[in-house]
């Protein structure tokens, strides 16, 4: 039962960013598809308020560590969130 949770954790990640290697992440753990889905939601929800939602393939993977640092406290992101939207927006290729 692990394994088939496993293998659809990954057919779902494929499925999402189109490459089959593991998405990175900003730590040591790996985005699954749920992640990504609930960091495109918060995203959506938080990052639109003040300007337009940017576009995530506008910056690389570490412009957007210190834009979401800069970032999060204003749309009052918890660790977590800001965590999730970090690896939603690295996961969308341009
Ligand atoms: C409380 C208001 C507010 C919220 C919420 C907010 N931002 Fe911003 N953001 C700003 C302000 C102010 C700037 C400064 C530049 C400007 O005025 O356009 C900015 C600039 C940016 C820039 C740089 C734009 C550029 O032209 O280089 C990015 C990227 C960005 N925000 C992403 C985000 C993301 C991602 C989120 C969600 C986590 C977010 N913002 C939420 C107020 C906000």
């Amino acid at each position: 039962m692990k394994k088939i949770i496993f293998i659809m954790a990954v057919a779902g990640i494929t499925a999402f960013s189109c490459t089959p290697k593991t998405v990175p992440t900003a730590n040591t753990q790996t985005a699954t598809a749920d992640n990504l889905a609930q960091g495109k939601t918060i995203y959506e929800n938080s990052c639109g308020k003040c300007h337009d939602l940017p576009e995530p393939t506008k910056y690389d993977a570490q412009k957007w560590v210190g834009i979401m640092n800069w970032m999060a406290p204003k749309a009052k992101l918890t660790e977590e969130q800001h965590k999730l939207v970090y690896d939603y927006v690295i996961s969308v290729k341009k």
